[in-house]
């Protein structure tokens, strides 16, 4: 599966902090937050990474993220000039997925929680149409929204609606197979003038091709793309990790703990940390 991440947008919900540098390089703690939703698709499997953005915010996204060859993975880069709506990665990435099975992770979604790795990954493997993600929260009116029946199947997604039918929001991470290019392309735009993800997983829903996996309690999903959600972000980030002595979103360590590079590599890594992230990276692999 290939994997692109959205880092682009306005970000007028934390105007003015984003009015001279792209939301998704803020940091969250210790890292930034572009971070996060590269963890999350390498740890479900994803090598292959298309990392869209601005054309002011790329070469920005290039000077910290490089080839990916440090981190045993492969960064490209494509510019959305416009924020022309979420669906438009497939259309921007037409010639990266290659008629290959994409996932999509927006830049300002965090993940984390126990296990959430293995299960990423066996959904990956298993994954026919579409598979969206599902998170209860008290408040679902500004996210895509879940209506399922009785029987937990799902009836239809609505895209912020003014009286959310359930509390069930669906997060930034989409798994599609290698029909989501054909579908984004028959998307129109939305009253906002977006062509929205939502009406691509209504596509798959009126096929019959999608997948709802509700991630559990004891999971934690933040979205990072208003002023409280940031804070909150780094507050999570800095409570787990202080209390527990293990990073979140650590790339090196992830591409260590999947083999995608070795021990030496991550010592090499760590020298160009003279910090504390540097030490942390030298303890895991001593
Ligand atoms: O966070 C989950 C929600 O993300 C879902 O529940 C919604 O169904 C989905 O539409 C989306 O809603 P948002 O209102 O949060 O999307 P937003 O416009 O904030 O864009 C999400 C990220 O994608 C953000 O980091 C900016 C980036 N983006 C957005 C658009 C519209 C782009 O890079 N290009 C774009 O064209």
């Amino acid at each position: 599966m290939k994997g692109i991440i959205l880092a682009g947008g306005r970000g007028t919900r934390l105007h003015p902090i984003t009015r001279g540098i792209s939301k998704q390089l803020f940091p969250v703690y210790d890292k930034p937050m572009i971070y996060h939703p590269i963890t999350t698709l390498m740890l479900a499997g994803v090598t292959d990474f298309l990392i869209i953005s601005t054309p002011q915010a790329l070469p920005m996204f290039r000077e910290l993220l490089g080839t990916g060859e440090n981190w045993g993975v492969q960064f490209q880069y494509a510019e959305q000039n416009e924020p022309r709506g979420l669906a438009d990665a497939f259309l921007i990435g037409e010639d990266f997925i290659a008629g290959d099975p994409c996932a999509l992770a927006l830049g300002d979604n965090i993940f984390h929680g126990a296990g959430l790795g293995e299960q990423l990954q066996t959904i990956n493997t298993s994954n026919s149409g579409a598979t969206i993600f599902g998170y209860t929260v008290a408040d679902p009116s500004s996210f895509g929204v879940v209506e399922q029946d009785e029987n937990g199947k799902v009836i239809s997604i609505e895209e912020k609606p003014k009286n959310p039918k359930s509390n069930l929001a669906v997060t930034g991470l989409y798994f599609y197979n290698n029909e989501v290019v054909d579908i984004a392309k028959t998307v129109k735009p939305s009253k906002r003038g977006e062509i929205e993800i939502t009406s691509v997983n209504n596509a798959y829903l009126e096929r019959g091709d999608l997948s709802l996996k509700v991630l559990p309690r004891g999971t934690a999903w933040l979205d990072a793309g208003t002023f409280d959600g940031l804070l909150q972000a780094a507050e999570y980030v800095h409570a787990v990790e202080k209390r527990t002595g293990s990073k979140i979103a650590c790339p090196e360590e992830v591409a260590w703990h999947l083999g995608l590079i070795d021990a030496e590599r991550v010592l090499k890594l760590a020298a160009d940390h003279r910090n504390e992230y540097g030490d942390y990276l030298k303890r895991l692999v001593s």
